[in-house]
């Protein structure tokens, strides 16, 4: 099968491309309606299938005679744990924390907010919401107490989830009064909370409803896994916006399990049995796709690792867990690559470790600078793939079907399309535009399966932020170009999302923190480029006339508030006093001339430039303490 064949086919004929990919899934009751459009007229995958994904992702490879076969590999260096899941264990663990689940009153449709760190547990709790038809909202633990109760508030769960405490590196944070301070602060307050009481940190259950995981399992029936149509949702994962406020990004069962299952033949090019290892995190939609539901969908052995690529013990992390497990898959984001090289440069670690089991390296997140390429590829021998995807896809948009036909890779772009994604790059005016010129990339509608259908609760918002740029097209929210082969070129977002290590952050959000200090009269946050990270945010500030505060005492004061708001993973560490800040006649702060001053790229000054002098004013700041790279 040839990659042109293949993505042609999921272009001409994507219902019959789609329900060949579904059949290769267990349902309950094979879809018959393959698309339809809903309410909304959203285009939706197999309404009329019945199924449940956590029996496709566990009990059916019990079924199958798989049960022996190790599930899960935890492996946590920061609290010196190794433990083998099998899937009949898993299924074990899954079916009973469901009647958990159940006897606190979660049925299908509703809500389970999950706060944990990279624990199994974590991984248990997602397929035992999933298994009830209820619908699972993963919380980051890096997230601090306001940002849960923002997502509390908008998924109303009835139960959430979490641990005494996660581990970072060899601090040990508590989860639970951070779980009880989010609760305060939401007007919506679940019923439960269960705790999974870790011995780094026993939480205390002092409150009418908090119950303790142990506790609850010894006591719960096993529950057997509810029917769901395609069009349920499975989850919904929180990311930033331009907003303050995240979107909460629906996914539905039917597509996501199909796409999923598809995904991990044709672009990972692995099957049952094959160990998968995707170094994320469960909070992020890498760990939802890769280390949670493909894998499993797949019947592969998926890696829990708690720990980070460096500081664990050392920049051999990676190889090391990759030597032990057989790890024939490793999915992280560049960022942790880049941490790997800045400590151990030569790669000296590498030798130390047979990789012989290791078949590709694949990488996405953010963008995957050539130098950090070539030298995985130099220091590991391995072929690296970068591939391009959103939360809102949950799969690669652009990648390398390594299972398909391996294109020849070229540095600094994302491949080719995958099936389904007719990816275009368009100009405002939503008009194609030729080979090497960049735009605006959209996606062609119908969007293949797994691609949210709404935000939680405001179809608006999908509607206006997604699907309201171009007719007929879906806004990705990233610029590029395609070049003369049609390989696709990420460039960066076109909007104030940044990506930091990995992490998809909202500097509109952090503008609203630092606008709400009472020294700031006005202000920008922008990402700017950062070596390890890719990018950082840095605020610019002007104070409120009469106000006396030092540069240096502001800034720690918006630091202290950004990690109080958001979390210390906003990497928010600099702020700068500035007299005037670029605008437009009609008083818009000219934020993409800031990033490219502080870039060190050349920059056109716009007609529309309300007061030209500030550019070189706030030039020669920035100059001034070290805010321009290039
Ligand atoms: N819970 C609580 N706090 C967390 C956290 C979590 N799950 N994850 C990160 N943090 C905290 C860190 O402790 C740190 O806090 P500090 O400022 O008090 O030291 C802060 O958030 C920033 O964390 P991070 O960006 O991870 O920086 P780092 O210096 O600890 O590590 C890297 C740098 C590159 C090793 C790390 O960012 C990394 O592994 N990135 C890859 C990210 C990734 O996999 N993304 C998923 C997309 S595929
Ligand atoms: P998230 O929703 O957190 O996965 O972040 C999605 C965003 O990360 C995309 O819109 C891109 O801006 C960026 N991104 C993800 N993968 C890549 C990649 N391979 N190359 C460039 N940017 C990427």
């Amino acid at each position: 099968m040839s990659y042109q064949s293949e993505y042609s086919k999921s272009i001409e004929t994507p219902e019959l491309f789609w329900a060949e990919k579904a059949a290769d899934l267990p349902w309950f009751s094979q879809p018959k309606t393959i698309l339809s459009k809903d309410e909304n007229g959203i285009d939706r995958w197999f309404a009329d299938g019945e199924m449940n994904t956590c029996y496709m992702a566990v009990d059916y490879h019990v079924e199958q005679g798989r049960g022996d076969q190790a599930a899960m590999l935890y492996d946590s260096p920061v609290t010196n744990t190794k433990q083998t899941i099998t899937y009949s264990e898993l299924k074990d663990q899954v079916s009973r924390f469901a009647g958990v689940l159940q006897s606190k009153g979660v049925e299908k449709g509703d809500r389970v907010v999950i706060y944990m760190p990279m624990i199994p547990e974590a991984v248990v709790a997602m397929l035992a919401v999933a298994r009830l038809g209820a619908i699972h909202s993963v919380v980051f633990g890096g997230f601090a107490p306001h940002e849960l109760a923002v997502r509390i508030e908008d998924a109303e769960p009835k139960v959430i989830v979490s641990a005494s405490c996660g581990i970072e590196v060899a601090k040990v944070l508590p989860y639970k009064p951070m779980v009880d301070e989010a609760i305060e602060l939401s007007s919506h307050k679940p019923s439960s909370v269960v705790v999974f009481q870790r011995e780094q940190a026993l939480a205390e259950l002092n409150n009418a409803r908090d119950c303790d995981w142990s506790a609850e399992m010894a006591k719960a029936p096993a529950v057997a896994p509810v029917p769901v149509k395609g069009t349920d949702p499975l989850y919904i994962l929180y990311t930033s916006g331009t907003t303050g406020k995240p979107k909460g990004v629906v996914r539905d069962n039917g597509g996501h399990a199909t796409a999923l299952n598809y995904s991990m033949k044709a672009i990972y090019n692995v099957k049952a049995g094959d160990v998968f290892w995707a170094a994320s995190d469960v909070g992020w939609v890498v760990g939802h796709s890769y280390i949670v539901y493909g894998p499993l969908l797949a019947g592969c052995t998926t890696i829990v690792y708690e720990g980070k690529p460096v500081r664990t013990p050392d920049a051999g992390a990676f190889w090391r867990v990759c030597e032990e497990y057989k790890a024939k898959i490793l999915f992280a984001a560049p960022t942790a690559f880049r941490a790997i090289k800045k400590e151990d440069p030569e790669a000296l670690e590498v030798g130390k470790y047979d990789l012989s089991n290791l078949q590709t390296i694949f990488m996405a997140g953010e963008r995957l600078d050539p130098p950090t390429y070539d030298w995985t590829i130099e220091k590991t021998g391995k072929p690296v793939v970068d591939h391009w995807w959103q939360t809102e896809t949950g799969w690669a948009i652009c990648g390398n079907l390594m299972g398909v036909e391996p294109m020849p890779p070229k540095p600094g772009s994302a491949t080719l399309p995958s099936p389904g994604f007719n990816v275009q790059i368009v100009d405002e005016a939503g008009n194609e535009l030729p080979a090497g010129v960049q735009g605006s990339i959209a996606i062609k509608l119908p969007l293949p399966p797994s691609c949210l259908p709404t935000v939680w609760g405001d179809f608006e918002r999908f509607k206006s932020g997604y699907l309201s740029d171009v007719e007929g097209f879906y806004t990705s929210g990233d610029g590029g170009y395609k070049d003369e082969d049609g390989y696709v070129f990420i460039m960066g977002r076109t909007d104030d999302v940044i990506n930091v290590a990995g992490h998809r952050l909202s500097t509109g959000e952090m503008e609203e923190i630092v606008a709400a200090h009472n020294a700031v009269a006005e202000c920008a946050v922008i990402g700017i480029q950062e070596q390890l990270k890719g990018q950082e945010p840095i605020g610019l500030v002007i104070l409120k006339d009469g106000v006396d505060i030092s540069n240096e005492q502001l800034e720690a004061e918006l630091v202290a508030s950004i990690r109080k708001e958001i979390g210390p993973i906003a990497c928010f560490k600099r702020a700068l006093i500035v007299k005037r800040l670029p605008k437009t006649r009609s008083g818009k702060i000219l934020r993409k001339l800031l990033r490219q001053i502080a870039d060190g790229q050349e920059y056109t000054v716009p007609s529309t430039i309300d007061d030209p002098a500030s550019l070189p004013e706030i030039e020669g700041i920035m100059r001034e303490h070290g805010m321009i790279s290039g």
